[in-house]
């Protein structure tokens, strides 16, 4: 039976998730989410509904056979989801053979991270937990494409907690000079889109809006914002693993110190792509940090 070229979106709730629905849509694709009960109501449904977004109620963590159903027609399922072990390792395998057993047959993880190929259990937990689920689908017929976008331009300048505009500065651990892979959620999103579309995309793909080290990035938010910051180093690379190792020792939780834990990955470069698959796509026009900050900064 001839697949509908119908993509299922896991997480459009979700910062990512939405704009990878609004990427698709804007592609002319049929998409369906699936969205917990409950979540129908969320900001931004609307707008994508209103845009042609089909719903399907679902739960990563509920049997495989319910999102099967989900899945449907669907020939490509992405997933966007975001949580602990029971969504990200047990969760996507459920999604993954639920998609297997609807006859999709194509998967792409909700991975949007550094090169989780190059780093090891313990660099970073939550990668961890996506190297995991990689195991339960590698059993399935599906062709799996992993889509790699470094850290968010977002991220950069809020979770990470990295630019003080109160107190001027931008902080950093390591070398200054280290070259890092960031990206906008959008552009992550418009990539991952293309992806989706994209019969021959296949196993793992590595986009960055821009390459740049910390002291570049800082250069980039001073020039965007107006504002004069000063460039705080905080530590070597190894001083950052030993703070990571006092923070697990002293806390339950370990997403108090997941931020250091992805600088890590990125200042000592082992998170770094090698290559990147931008090219492939050259449609899409990556937005700079700067142009990001300048819409983005308080004002000077
Ligand atoms: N590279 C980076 O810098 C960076 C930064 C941030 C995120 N990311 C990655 O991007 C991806 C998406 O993250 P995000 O920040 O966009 O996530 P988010 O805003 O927290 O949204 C998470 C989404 O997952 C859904 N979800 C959670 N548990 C679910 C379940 N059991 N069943 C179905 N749906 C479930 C949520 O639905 P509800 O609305 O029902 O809660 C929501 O739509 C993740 O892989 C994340 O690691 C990367």
């Amino acid at each position: 039976m001839p697949h509908s070229p119908k993509i299922l979106v896991a997480g459009a709730t979700g910062m990512l998730g939405g704009q990878i629905v609004n990427a698709l849509l804007d592609r002319g694709a049929p998409v369906r989410a699936l969205v917990r009960p409950g979540s129908d109501r969320k900001p931004g449904l609307a707008a994508l509904r209103a845009r042609g977004l089909e719903l399907v109620e679902g739960d990563l963590t509920g049997p495989v056979e319910s999102l099967a159903e989900a899945v449907g027609d669907a020939a490509t399922v992405i997933s966007a989801v975001q949580g602990g072990p029971e969504v990200i390792v047990d969760g996507q395998a459920n999604l993954a053979h639920a998609a297997e057993k609807a006859g999709a047959v194509r998967f792409i993880p909700s991975d949007f991270a550094v090169d989780i190929t190059k780093l090891e259990d313990g660099d970073n937990f939550m990668i961890d937990w996506r190297r995991q689920s990689r195991t339960a689908w590698a059993g399935t017929g599906l062709d799996v494409v992993s889509v790699l976008n470094g850290a968010f331009y977002e991220v950069m300048l809020g979770f990470m907690g990295l630019v003080d505009w109160e107190q001027g500065t931008v902080a950093h651990w390591g070398d200054p000079d280290q070259p890092m892979d960031v990206t906008s959620v959008q552009d992550a999103a418009a990539y991952t889109a293309a992806v989706a579309l994209d019969p021959k995309a296949t196993g793992t793909l590595r986009f960055a809006g821009e390459v740049l080290s910390m002291r570049q990035f800082h250069d980039a938010v001073q020039r965007a914002s107006g504002r004069t910051l000063r460039l705080r180093h905080l530590g070597t690379a190894d001083e950052l693993r030993a703070e990571i190792g006092r923070q697990a020792a002293r806390t339950e939780n370990p997403f108090d110190y997941v931020a250091l834990q992805y600088q890590w990955c990125m200042v000592t470069g082992k998170g770094k792509f090698d290559t990147l698959d931008n090219a492939r796509y050259p449609q899409i026009a990556p937005e700079s940090v700067a142009d990001f900050v300048s819409k983005a900064a308080p004002a000077a």
